[in-house]
């Protein structure tokens, strides 16, 4: 079901350069997609807006098929949508634990566990955390949120490629079991082929790169 759409969007910061000139993209549910693009190419700003966080300038964005700058934008960032931020976005004064129960009323704990964080890290202020340990903890308040949709911007750049690997099989665990849909932003093309489908941004535009697996047949 294709629970997220880019009609013909645009987006400029300024009114003069167009970073986003004519974006469609049809998102949906129990899908994993990879965005890839160079360096300010606009993949962190298309990010936001499909999170809702901003309104294109040009085009739509429908969530499920409504356009989503006539609907209740609070409502749908605070339940429809997790964000994991290029930069984290942790609450400072608190530990591993009370940033993941913002998102959930369910136990904190097995989710940072899952995410490979000790017991006294996760009881620990998160500022004392590595960059790597607070990049689990952003991926950990998404995870646990039951938004069906998983917006990630580069949740995995400051992580080992094996802990990278495996935080790219958790999230596909998301869209494939629990039947999400799971946006990832990555410069890595090879966490990117973990993905159903992946995306370039380029020059402003969207181009698929590859199909859904089970249409390739990989
Ligand atoms: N608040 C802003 N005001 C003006 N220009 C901005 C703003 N945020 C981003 N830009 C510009 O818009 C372009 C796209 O930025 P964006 O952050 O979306 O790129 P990106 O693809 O996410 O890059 P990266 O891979 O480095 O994170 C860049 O040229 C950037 O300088
Ligand atoms: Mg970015």
């Amino acid at each position: 079901m294709c629970i997220l759409e880019g009609k013909g969007v645009q987006y400029s910061y300024d009114n003069k350069k167009k970073v986003l000139k004519d974006i469609h993209i049809q998102l949906e549910t129990s899908k994993m997609y990879a965005i890839l693009g160079p360096s300010g190419c606009g993949k962190t700003t298309l990010l936001s807006l499909l999170g809702g966080l901003d309104c294109p300038t040009g085009g739509q964005i429908l969530f499920k098929g409504k356009e989503l700058k006539k609907t209740d934008l609070s409502d749908y960032r605070k339940n429809h949508v997790a964000f994991i931020f290029q930069s984290y976005n942790l609450i400072d004064y608190m530990t591993a634990v009370e940033n993941v129960r913002l998102s959930t009323r369910l136990p904190a704990w097995p989710v940072l566990e899952k995410l490979g964080l000790t017991k006294e890290e996760a009881h620990r202020n998160v500022l004392k955390l590595s960059g790597g340990q607070q990049q689990r903890v952003a991926i950990a308040r998404a995870l646990a949120s039951e938004a069906p949709i998983i917006l990630a911007d580069e949740p995995t750049g400051n992580l080992d490629e094996d802990t990278a690997k495996g935080i790219f099989t958790i999230l596909q665990e998301s869209a494939h079991q629990l039947n999400k849909c799971v946006v990832i932003v990555t410069h890595s093309y090879e966490l990117a082929k973990q993905a159903d489908v992946i995306l370039q941004l380029k020059h402003g535009e969207v181009q698929m790169l590859t199909h859904f697996k089970q249409e390739s047949g990989n």
